[in-house]
């Protein structure tokens, strides 16, 4: 399964793709469902590549500390921020408080993916 963790690509491929879908699916005027559902299905592949980064490479670089266990536990908060702003859109609830959660996990994940051990560091 090395393509999986051989480089970052992958991870950065559905991540990407991921928030370019919330973004079209949060600041459209009416919900999209279609959207929706394509975005759910990259938190899978999101999930998948990033785990695999993570089994691969935790134990591989034993002075990153518990950077990757940070990395993940902030990944999955995006994930959780992301459908919580779309699912509250839907039921016509205030998303403010969660749309400033979203922007500091997301920024929390980004230093912490991008200043740990491999792929792209700056
Ligand atoms: C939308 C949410 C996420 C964003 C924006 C994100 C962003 C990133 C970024 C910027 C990197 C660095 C890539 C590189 O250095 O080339 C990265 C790496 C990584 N991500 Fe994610 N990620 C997300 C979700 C997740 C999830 C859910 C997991 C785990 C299940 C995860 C696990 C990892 C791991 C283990 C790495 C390798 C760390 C490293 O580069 O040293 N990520 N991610």
């Amino acid at each position: 399964m090395s393509f999986l963790t051989s480089t970052t690509h992958l991870h950065i491929t559905t991540w990407v793709l991921a928030l370019v879908l919330f973004f079209i699916a949060a600041l459209a005027s009416k919900p999209n469902k279609g959207v929706h559902m394509a975005l759910r299905v990259m938190y899978i592949l999101i999930i998948i590549s990033g785990g695999a980064l993570f089994m691969e490479w935790r134990s591989n670089i034993a002075e990153s500390g518990m950077y990757y266990d940070m990395k993940v536990l902030f990944g999955i908060l995006v994930i959780g921020f992301m459908e919580m702003i779309l699912v509250r859109k839907k039921k016509g609830k205030p998303t403010t408080m969660f749309w400033a959660l979203f922007a500091i996990v997301l920024a929390v994940t980004l230093y912490l993916g991008l200043s740990t051990g491999i792929g792209m560091n700056f």
